[in-house]
């Protein structure tokens, strides 16, 4: 309990926004001039390496010639169809470095219908961050659908799990690729459209990242360290035989979530992959789902049968080829060319679809799920090995909370690192207090809210 992560302090130093180069807000027309620029060099590159394509004029009609998404930018042009596309990304490493990018960027050249997409990552002032939604839209769907973010074109992306084809995801792709942060939006969004008695949680999130989700009245179970985890995959599959010998009735569906699952495949064996294996291939009918997060989709630490299990994937940035087959399930995704932070590839009934996922930091998951924790909770089965300790929230003075929340630390790092709580109920009751010390003080957290536009010329979220 008293160890600290040291890259998850630093991931909550880090700005939350890109700084943009001048004035108040993100400056367009720097960007837009960034991007002519490497326009003006790509078509020197090709017309020295005599590689037929030609970029769309300004102001084509049938396609925007250039669109600016949240975290890089796509080009469009045309190449004749006789030539295959292999003799222009055969040119990507020349493109790259003909814009400069870093060693880990790279350049993706996707054909298009007629046309042909080269997109390149933007300099980080360039990028931005798509705000997880004051309001869910209300687009009438069914209650396990979670919104994912805004797919290429700005059309909104949702994903449901009822679906034969989705009923589990596997989220893979390399640290800061942002599995945690729509992992956890996804968690919000269903809390945010079902009721407790509607909706059951369990989290396994032993890396102490969903400890704000863990508090809501929807989590029937919890575990926040890998021998518990390995535990709550025993009792998952003890539910699962019991909804599905009828000894368990009427229960509400039940989604799952996995934090790294490879820690505790490697800690609990063969009998954890193969409870795994279970719950993949009958939950469907019993109405259990999992979102099972992994940074390593490799072979080796994810078997093939449970891959074969899940056919929904989301991904976002991986380190190779080798990793982006495995982890989308496909050849040729390019999925090492995603630029991290949110930008991911859903691949769910036969489509593959790029997206932004919305952002979601430690401060504004706390406040949309403040208001959740005054819903009732169910009486529902909850496993004897999540037993809480009492009296953790009066550990503490007053003094010491003042003092952190005086120098700007967020409410989960203090309730971390002072009352050494991880989630669950306790925390609760820990944020109840810092509440009631922030409201005192008058010391309330400000409002982050931020509107971008997104992407340029597409159309904007909530405005169809
Ligand atoms: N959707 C997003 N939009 C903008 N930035 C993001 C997004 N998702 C993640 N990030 C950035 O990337 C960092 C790592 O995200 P995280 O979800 O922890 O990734 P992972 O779990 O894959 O390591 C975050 O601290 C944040 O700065
Ligand atoms: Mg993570």
């Amino acid at each position: 309990m008293g160890f600290t992560w040291p890259w998850k302090r630093q991931e909550r130093q880090e700005p939350t926004t890109p700084r943009p180069p001048s004035g108040n807000g993100w400056n367009e027309e720097a960007c837009k001039e960034w991007l002519r620029h490497i326009r003006t060099t790509w078509a020197w590159v090709f017309s020295v390496n005599e590689v037929p394509f030609t970029f769309l004029p300004e102001g084509f009609r049938l396609r925007p010639p250039c669109v600016i998404h949240a975290t890089h930018a796509t080009f469009y042009g045309m190449q004749p169809m006789t030539i295959p596309i292999e003799r222009l990304t055969a040119e990507a490493g020349k493109l790259a470095q003909a814009a400069q990018l870093a060693k880990d960027q790279t350049v993706v050249i996707e054909r298009d219908g007629a046309y042909v997409g080269i997109s390149l990552p933007l300099p980080s002032e360039f990028c931005r961050r798509l705000d997880y939604p004051l309001v869910l839209p209300i687009d009438s769907q069914a209650p396990l659908a979670v919104y994912l973010g805004l797919a290429e074109g700005g059309a909104r992306l949702w994903l449901s799990l009822n679906q034969s084809d989705s009923p589990h995801v596997l989220l893979a792709g390399t640290t800061g690729s942002g599995k945690t942060n729509l992992a956890r939006a996804m968690a919000l969004c269903l809390a945010q459209r079902n009721k407790p008695e509607d909706l059951a949680l369990v989290i396994a999130d032993h890396k102490g990242h969903f400890a704000a989700l863990t508090a809501l009245p929807h989590v029937i179970a919890y575990a926040l360290a890998v021998p518990d985890e390995v535990a709550l995959i025993r009792w998952l599959v003890e539910r699962l035989d019991a909804r599905a010998s009828g000894a368990e009735k009427r229960q509400p569906p039940m989604v799952v979530f996995m934090e790294e699952i490879s820690d505790f495949l490697a800690a609990g064996g063969r009998q954890a992959v193969e409870g795994l294996i279970r719950l993949a291939q009958a939950g469907r009918a019993e109405a259990i789902h999992l979102i099972l997060c992994t940074q390593r989709p490799a072979a080796e630490v994810l078997d093939p049968t449970l891959r074969g299990c899940l056919p929904a994937r989301i991904v976002g940035k991986v380190t190779c080829a080798t990793d982006a087959t495995i982890a989308t399930g496909q050849a040729g995704t390019q999925a090492q060319g995603l630029i991290g932070r949110g930008d991911m590839l859903l691949i769910a009934a036969g489509e593959r679809l790029r997206f932004q996922a919305f952002y979601l930091p430690d401060g504004e998951l706390e406040r949309r799920v403040d208001p959740l924790y005054s819903l009732p909770r169910p009486s529902l089965a909850i496993p004897s090995f999540l037993a809480d300790e009492g009296g953790i929230a009066g550990s503490v003075s007053d003094a010491q909370i003042l003092e952190r929340l005086r120098a700007g630390q967020g409410v989960t790092q203090i309730i971390e690192e002072l009352f050494g709580c991880y989630g669950g109920g306790k925390w609760r009751l820990c944020r109840k207090r810092i509440a009631e010390i922030q409201e005192r003080e008058g010391l309330a957290a400000a409002s982050r809210r931020r509107i971008i536009q997104f992407p340029i010329g597409g159309e904007r979220d909530g405005q169809k």
